[in-house]
């Protein structure tokens, strides 16, 4: 700037050329554009050079070496409760139950009322409630009003498995959760019995849990099911002979399950004289905690990448 510039030195030694006498001009010209072109020329060999010197600091610190082994990504893995619940619905599906879903927030009618749990029914103790704002409506308590919403939408024969999460008004400890999952079963058809059902969860606890346990019925009660039991499988610690994980029964209780209510049935759209149904219903994560060993429910919720990642 200072010598090449407009207003630099050399430029006004080339403009004042002019005023020079005649004589002097061709010899103070040359030596002035030998001087403008060595200068130019010094100037681009320095550009040069810096561009050159920044180009090796750049691939100095930014090279990659891509040689070196990638890190490794992380591979995600089902949850143990959906993993779970999709063992249980391949294997009911094996009897061709069809898998349905409906509604977190349920109204009360179907909840309780058209399961045979009248407003003032003591069965209602059986389940603590949450509430919502708009009335007559709950977080549903369990899977068992989908038997309801599937039986007025599909004619016999009904063979329907009811997976969902369901809520519950609990002191959250590590057998009670405010938010859980059940699976339900449904199957009503002409002539359906109670052997059917028997036979049906035998299939799924030798498949489930092994085909050397044993099985049992215990006497229940359900408003929804008439006859209702409790199924139970041998005890998967101590194989039948006691201990503390079965409270020294020997036996653990899997599920609840009945013949359907013909009240419920009549809720249904359905004539009891003409059709018998059964259904059942079952904790996942009590599922879920025989077959893994686990012991707190809790657990499954936490989001602990050590608990999660042993069900890879
Ligand atoms: N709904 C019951 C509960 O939440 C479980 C149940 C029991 C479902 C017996 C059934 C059944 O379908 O027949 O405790």
């Amino acid at each position: 700037m200072e010598i090449l510039g407009k207003k630099g030195s050399l430029t006004a030694v080339l403009r004042g050329i002019g005023g020079l006498p005649a004589d002097d001009r061709p010899r103070v010209g040359a030596v002035a554009n030998q001087v403008r072109t060595s200068i130019e020329a010094a100037l681009v060999a320095r550009g040069a050079t810096l561009r050159a010197a920044e180009l090796a600091d750049r691939l100095a610190t930014e090279a990659i070496d891509v040689t070196t082994p990638g890190r490794p990504v992380g591979r995600g893995a089902l949850h143990p409760i959906i993993e779970t619940m999709g063992r249980i619905e391949e294997i009911f599906g094996r009897f061709g139950f069809i898998v349905h879903e409906g509604p977190e927030v349920e109204d009360d009618l179907t909840n309780f009322q058209m399961l045979n749990i009248a407003p003032d029914h003591p069965a209602r103790d059986l389940w603590d409630t949450l509430y919502v704002d708009v009335p007559g409506h709950l977080l549903r308590t369990h899977t068992s009003p989908l038997q309801i919403r599937v039986m007025q939408a599909y004619r016999p024969p009904i063979r329907a498995l009811l997976p969902g999460r369901v809520f519950r008004y609990e002191a959250v400890d590590a057998s009670h959760a405010s938010e859980f999952f059940q699976v339900e079963g449904l199957m009503v058809d002409e002539g359906t019995t109670m052997g059917d059902l028997r036979g049906l969860l035998d299939e799924f606890s030798r498949a489930m849990f092994g085909r050397d346990k044993r099985t049992r019925f215990r006497p229940g009660y359900y408003p929804f099911t008439e006859p209702s039991v409790a199924f139970d499988v041998e005890c998967l610690v101590c194989g039948g002979s006691g201990c503390p994980a079965c409270s020294r029964t020997g036996w653990m209780t899997i599920l609840g399950a009945g013949m359907v209510h013909p009240v419920v049935l009549q809720y249904g759209g359905l004539d009891p004289e003409r059709y018998q149904g059964f259904a059942f219903g079952m904790g996942v994560e009590r599922i879920a905690n025989l077959s893994h060993g686990v012991a707190d429910l809790r657990l499954y919720t936490e989001n602990d990448l050590r608990f999660l990642e042993q069900f890879r």
